[in-house]
């Protein structure tokens, strides 16, 4: 029975997301924004993609290699599926893997009772993501931006890549079946890339987030602006945390925001994010956008340690300073926060950030590092640790695959807040003096 596949206990259980779909509906895109959303979320996540096991036996097929009535390609494909799912239990039962990504086509009810029930003799629980897309720009266009260069068609021209490649999917519509309530699974199906979405089964919360994560992504362009506030007093003192004024520094940044953006951005709508400190609201106050204050964009909260040098803490708490150096992502400050605890807050941003397309945030050092490494898949190791200059506009622009980044600097000195692991800061006058 496929009930008897719901594992119960929410912080044990496993789960294949296996992704269904005709080629080019943005199965593979998904597959890896799944896993970069839940690694940032530390849930250990893995996409196993069937066309990278399909490809050791047949790298460059014609598009009848992929009918159901093609013995030989629908055994070698038959044999990829396999042996990716057991490279995927594999690594479920060998390495504590959490969430798996089944990345195929898995486009007939009878493979997708097969996974099921390989999966039911594992204790995995199967979840089901559709993407169903019969709007042919979207289609031509996901031809043109990732098909076209594909492995598949390594050396061959754009346009003959995007005639076999339309005849592939053609090939599969033949045999195609999307998925029905009858097939007694828990499902997502994505309707014309998020038009609509139907939602069947779902039960538990690690299922439920990954759904409510897919139905916050849209295909149309957007960037995201990303700037640290201005040069506050307390930067210039050295000082952590804090609800501080600009510096005469940090008030030039406020001052010169709006010619940097604009001449970034153009005449596109931009909606301005900032925390609720003043530092961040100071910045941005010279801005012609609509802005959104948001709590969770506030700077990691330092606890007893808020207002103190870095020096004051390693004076006052060797013990907090040294284990904050072990593993700074872990560590939390006494009444305060650590960055695991700023990506948990910052989670209802992301969601709003996949739904929404040109935003500017305008936050602090240890959020804009957490942000970043959501949209950069920096590890969590690295992330906390990366070093988020003072007046420079960064902009990421995500693409189909990987996200192009921009810096844009202001040219306006400022201090480092910079701290290297294992150093007291650099903690400099920008003309060389000691502050
Ligand atoms: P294949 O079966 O050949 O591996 P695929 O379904 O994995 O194809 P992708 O390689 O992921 O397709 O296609 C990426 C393209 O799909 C991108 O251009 C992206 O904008 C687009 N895309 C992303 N999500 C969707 C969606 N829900 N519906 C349609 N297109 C989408
Ligand atoms: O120094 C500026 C600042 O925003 C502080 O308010 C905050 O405590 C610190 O950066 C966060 O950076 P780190 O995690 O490297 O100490």
């Amino acid at each position: 029975m496929l009930s008897s596949y719901v594992c119960s206990d929410p912080n044990t259980s496993r789960v294949c997301v296996v992704m269904v779909g005709l080629p080019a509906r943005g199965k593979s895109l998904m597959s890896q924004k799944i896993v970069r959303y839940l690694k940032w979320r530390s849930i250990s996540a893995k996409a196993f993609n069937i066309g990278n096991y399909r490809r050791k036996a047949n790298a460059h097929p014609s598009a009848d290699f992929f009918a159901l009535s093609n013995d030989e390609g629908a055994s070698l494909r038959r044999l990829a599926a396999q042996e990716a799912l057991n490279d995927l239990v594999s690594w479920m039962d060998k390495e504590g893997g959490r969430v798996a990504i089944y990345d195929g086509t898995n486009s007939t009810k009878r493979r997708r009772a097969w996974i099921a029930e390989q999966l039911s003799q594992h204790n995995i629980h199967p979840l089901f993501i559709e993407s169903a897309c019969e709007n042919d720009e979207i289609i031509l266009n996901n031809i043109m931006d990732v098909k076209t260069t594909s492995p598949d068609y390594k050396g061959v021209d754009p346009q003959t890549a995007a005639k076999d490649f339309i005849n592939r999917i053609e090939v599969y519509r033949k045999d195609y079946e999307s998925i029905s309530s009858s097939e007694m699974i828990s499902y997502l199906k994505i309707i014309d890339a998020g038009a609509q979405v139907v939602v069947n089964k779902v039960k538990s919360y690690l299922e439920s987030h990954i759904v409510y994560y897919l139905m916050n992504l849209h295909i149309k362009p957007r960037r995201l602006w990303l700037s640290r506030h201005g040069e506050s007093e307390y930067n210039v003192l050295g000082l952590l945390g804090g609800n501080s004024n600009l510096s005469e520094r940090g008030m030039m940044y406020a001052e010169k925001l709006p010619e940097l953006v604009a001449n970034a951005v153009g005449d596109q709508p931009l909606t301005v994010w900032t925390s609720t400190l003043k530092r961040t609201q100071q910045t941005a106050s010279k801005l012609p956008y609509q802005q959104i204050q948001w709590k969770a964009l506030d700077e990691l909260d330092a606890g007893v340690c808020d207002g103190l040098t870095y020096e004051e803490i390693q004076q006052k708490y060797p013990e907090d300073f040294a284990a904050r150096d072990e593993n700074k992502f872990e560590y939390r400050y006494k009444g305060g926060e650590s960055y695991r605890d700023v990506v948990t807050r910052l989670d209802p941003i992301i969601m709003e950030l996949e739904r929404q397309e040109n935003i500017l945030i305008v936050t602090h050092q240890a959020v804009l590092r957490c942000i970043y490494a959501y949209y950069m898949d920096v590890p969590q190791e690295q992330s906390p640790w990366m070093n988020v200059p003072l007046h420079t506009l960064i902009c990421l622009e995500p693409r189909a695959y990987g996200t192009i980044e921009t810096r844009i600097s202001a040219n306006i000195p400022a201090v480092s807040t910079f701290r290297a692991k294992g150093e007291l800061p650099q903690h400099q006058e920008p003309d060389g003096q000691n502050a």
